[in-house]
């Protein structure tokens, strides 16, 4: 399947209340059967349309138990725009930003769903079984490892490594 082009995604500042709405309007939308899940906590993506319309919506939140790693928390696309990519725009969308935070790892569960689940399976994500899982009887569990951005070591520690090969006489 092709990838919209005329679709954009934005990282969102959920601090404006325009914005704030939309996510809750989305979530309630795409998810009515789901926790409204907390916009404040973590990091947030609208798709727009040629019209800057909202479409769709993704939230990404640290892993609880991994400081490395990101979670993605909730995402959904407004049944007309389904089946046009923007779900897998999101992904990559979350991916970029996990990278430059220097996450390593994302994860993410799916239960009865194969549009998710292919979006994921599409993006590189693996099944995979967590050693505590947190989703319902028969959830499946998704992860991704990543290569981080690497950030530029600190003078601080290079200089620590100088004077360690001085010190071994290299
Ligand atoms: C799940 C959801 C976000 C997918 O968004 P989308 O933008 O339509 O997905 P994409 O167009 O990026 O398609 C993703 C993949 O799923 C496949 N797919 C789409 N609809 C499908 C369906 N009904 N059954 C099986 N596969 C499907 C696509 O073919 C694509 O796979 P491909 O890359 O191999 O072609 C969207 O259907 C949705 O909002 N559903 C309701 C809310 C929800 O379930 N959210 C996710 C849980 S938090």
């Amino acid at each position: 399947m092709g990838v919209n082009v005329s679709i954009k995604v934005r990282k969102v500042d959920v601090r404006d209340v325009d914005i704030a709405k939309t996510l809750v309007y989305l979530q309630k939308q795409c998810l009515p059967s789901d926790s409204i899940y907390d916009i404040k906590k973590g990091h947030w993506w609208l798709a727009y349309d040629e019209q800057m319309f909202p479409v769709g919506f993704a939230g990404m939140v640290r892993s609880y138990n991994f400081f490395d790693c990101g979670y993605l928390c909730r995402a959904g696309v407004v049944e007309k725009h389904q089946g046009k990519g923007i779900q897998k725009l999101l992904i990559k969308a979350r991916e970029r930003h996990a990278k430059k935070l220097g996450w390593n790892w994302l994860i993410s569960d799916t239960t009865d769903n194969p549009a998710s689940s292919n979006s994921l399976i599409s993006c590189g994500f693996k099944l995979y079984t967590p050693s505590s899982p947190w989703g319902f009887k028969h959830a499946l569990y998704w992860r991704k490892q990543l290569y981080a951005v690497q950030r530029p070591r600190s003078k601080k520690k290079k200089t620590g490594r100088v004077l360690e090969k001085i010190l071994r006489g290299e």
